[in-house]
């Protein structure tokens, strides 16, 4: 591994990427696979990301951690961000049994806030994985283990969280308290359509 003192991933940051893609192929194969099978795409997109220095760096200080390239590969599991998001509900729990199955990737903790929304109405389905990799990891595993967080979502959730997002990370909003119960309503409608969008679906699939 070449060194890199400055970065908080010390000199892994290639490596996550190389995983992260790993994870992407074998999404994409899996895809693939179900597309030939069925004739339904049970993905619309997927997307990664490395988490940044900066947000990693804060993570391991609100969670009292080293701010070290250790914490960062092996007590922080969200390093890697994989989200994955689907036209219908049905689909985000087929992806999941799916990635459950995924040879060299092993589920460490899964949390359904779909079926148990958070609060605010946050929807998604979260698994934390390990991935085996050809490259040594910190610890000098050789074949090396990465974690990564994969989120699974409908395309609902997925635009709610966006929006979520944003009055989280805006300073001084006016009128926050109708605007986080504005939000509150539209996820549970939202939610509410979800279901119905794949009721109407497996009518159309009954009954043709
Ligand atoms: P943290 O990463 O420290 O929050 O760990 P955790 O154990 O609380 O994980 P959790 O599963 O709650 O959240 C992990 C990720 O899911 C976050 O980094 C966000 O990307 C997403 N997420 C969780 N809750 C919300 C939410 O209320 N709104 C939005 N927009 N995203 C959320
Ligand atoms: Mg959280």
């Amino acid at each position: 591994m070449d060194v890199n003192s400055d970065s908080i991933y010390g000199g892994y940051a290639g490596s996550l990427e190389m995983v992260a893609k790993s994870l992407l192929d074998k999404i994409e194969f899996l895809r693939k696979a179900e597309v030939e099978k069925t004739g339904h795409d049970t993905v619309e997109f997927v997307s990664t990301r490395i988490k940044s220095e900066e947000s990693m760096r804060e993570k391991c200080e609100r969670k009292g951690l080293p701010v070290t390239p250790l914490s960062a590969l092996t007590e922080i599991h969200d390093a890697i961000g994989v989200r994955i998001v689907c036209g219908f509900l049905d689909d985000v729990y087929a992806n999941v049994k799916h990635i459950r199955d995924f040879g060299g990737v092993e589920v460490i903790n899964e949390k359904d806030y779909i079926r148990h929304s958070k609060p605010n109405g946050y929807r998604s389905y979260h698994m934390i994985v390990r991935v085996e990799s050809p490259i040594t990891d910190i610890l000098g595993n050789k074949p090396g283990k990465f974690y990564a967080e994969i989120q699974l979502r409908t395309i609902a959730m997925d635009s709610w969280a966006s929006l979520e997002h944003q009055l989280k990370y805006k300073k001084n909003v006016k009128n926050q308290a109708l605007i986080v119960s504005e939000l509150k309503r539209c996820a549970d409608e939202m939610a509410s359509t979800d279901v119905s969008m794949q009721t109407i679906r497996d009518l159309i699939q009954e009954n043709s």
